[in-house]
């Protein structure tokens, strides 16, 4: 039996961030701005770049960039010397009493590239060092995060993907690219994703850096999958039965798990959220589709992780038409059956051996039980490996950016997480998940 443990408040990389220390107001004592370099390479995406440096500088980071000469085709060295303050340049040729082919790299908290091309990914990969940013991937020791975005094809292509692999073996943080509209009038997998979405992993990369995590990319090499948000059952074309899940606790679990390098497929239930960087998104609506998705991707995953709040009851049918008003006042009955349990059958299932499987728990203690106890008697129930459970005795909190929850494991572990972030609390989770992957 495992003893009770409180998750290490380092695991919260947005309250441990450098650089919300950076923008602390007390001014007590000078606080290092992390030392970011943010490569730019040559595709239409650069444009993209330029947001994601707003929101580092403005966040209190202290950015470089480094485009190549290719990406100043697509945005000129004056629209990032502007917006970084810093002066700017591509060969290795400029500046050279100061030695930046090496001390940019050797200096850095964090090297992004975004985007990434199929190009530089090859030279990182096979040691090229003919321009300023090649050199400073070479010589950094810091953590290294690329975010391709390219034509499908070049994407796909066998040497494209084999450079992805040989990168990511050696502990560079490659997010896949998103799908959509690329470059023409073609969609496809290749997007770069979203800066805002990208400048989160970048955060998240620095604060497991700067809180000295060991196992920054503990989850490199899995394949996690995550289901968030509330199903709706309808009744007929425009009325269901729904919930009030925001969905918000999965995709802090969806980008938690990208940050420490799992490959991660994203199961959303009716969510209104962006879609997180990296992370292979299913749209659906009903449990039975929810069901559908999970089942079907659970077969290739190391873990999954059900933070969804799926219907446990939907209407035995559904009016193809809306529903009219009777002219007598009378108001129809609703006859309703019950959904598959996903959960308890994902854990029943264990197709895939030594898979980690995770349930949620909205609890109230009553006269059978502490909160606690009813949990542990639901964590036998539904077969789980964990089990999250928050404590609503004083009313769900819906949509709230904070959470705080238990974590109980079938082993008997109990791991109290105070209240914090949802992405502590996700951290939280994948701590969990990836000490019982490693055993
Ligand atoms: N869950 C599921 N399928 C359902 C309902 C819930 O997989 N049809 C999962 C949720 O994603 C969550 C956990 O089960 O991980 C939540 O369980 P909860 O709804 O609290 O459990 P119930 O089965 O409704 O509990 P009870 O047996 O107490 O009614």
């Amino acid at each position: 039996m495992r003893s009770t443990r409180r998750s290490a408040p380092a695991s919260d990389p947005l309250s441990t961030s450098p650089s919300h220390e950076a923008a602390s107001p007390t001014g007590a004592r000078p606080v290092a701005r992390p030392k970011v370099v943010l490569g730019v390479t040559g595709g239409i995406a650069a444009y993209k770049a330029c947001e994601l440096l707003r929101r580092l500088t403005e966040s209190g980071h202290d950015v470089t960039v480094v485009p190549t000469e290719s990406a100043l085709e697509f945005v000129g060295a004056p629209t990032w010397a502007a917006l970084s303050g810093k002066p700017v340049a591509s060969d290795v040729w400029t500046n050279v009493h100061q030695v930046p082919h090496v001390r940019l790299g050797q200096t850095a908290d964090l090297v992004v590239v975004a985007p990434a091309t199929a190009d530089t990914m090859a030279r990182a990969a096979h040691g090229l060092a003919d321009d300023l940013l090649t050199n400073t991937l070479l010589t950094a020791r810091c953590p290294v995060v690329l975010a391709p975005a390219m034509h499908t094809e070049m994407w796909e292509h066998p040497a494209t993907q084999a450079n992805v692999a040989m990168l990511r073996e050696r502990g560079v943080l490659v997010i896949e690219p998103a799908e959509g509209r690329l470059t023409g009038k073609d969609t496809g997998k290749g997007r770069l994703p979203e800066p805002a979405e990208i400048f989160e992993v970048c955060t998240q990369v620095l604060a497991r850096a700067a809180a000295g995590v060991g196992a920054a990319r503990d989850l490199a090499g899995r394949h996690v999958l995550v289901s968030a948000g509330g199903t709706r059952e309808y009744l007929d074309p425009v009325r269901f039965l729904g919930n009030r899940s925001s969905g918000l606790q999965g995709y802090a679990l969806a980008r938690a798990a990208v940050a420490r390098g799992a490959e991660v497929t994203l199961v959303a239930a009716n969510t209104t959220l962006p879609d997180p960087a990296g992370v292979k998104v299913v749209r659906v609506e009903t449990t039975a589709e929810l069901r559908d998705a999970v089942v079907s991707a659970s077969a290739a995953a190391d873990s999954v992780v059900m933070a969804a709040a799926p219907a446990d009851f939907r209407p035995t049918g559904v009016s193809e038409a809306k529903i009219k008003k009777s002219t007598d006042g009378s108001a129809p009955t609703i006859e309703l059956v019950q959904n598959p349990d996903v959960l308890r059958e994902i854990s029943a299932d264990r197709s895939r051996a030594g898979q980690v499987v995770v349930g949620f728990a909205a609890e109230t203690g009553d006269e059978t039980g502490s909160v606690l106890d009813l949990a542990r008697a639901k964590l036998a129930r539904k077969g789980c490996d964990l089990l999250v459970v928050n404590d609503v005795s004083g009313g769900a909190v819906f949509g709230s950016p904070d959470n705080e929850a238990v974590i109980l494991g079938a082993d008997g572990s109990t791991t109290q997480v105070p209240r914090g972030s949802k992405s502590a609390l996700a951290h939280a989770i994948w701590d969990e998940v990836a000490r019982r992957l490693q055993d």
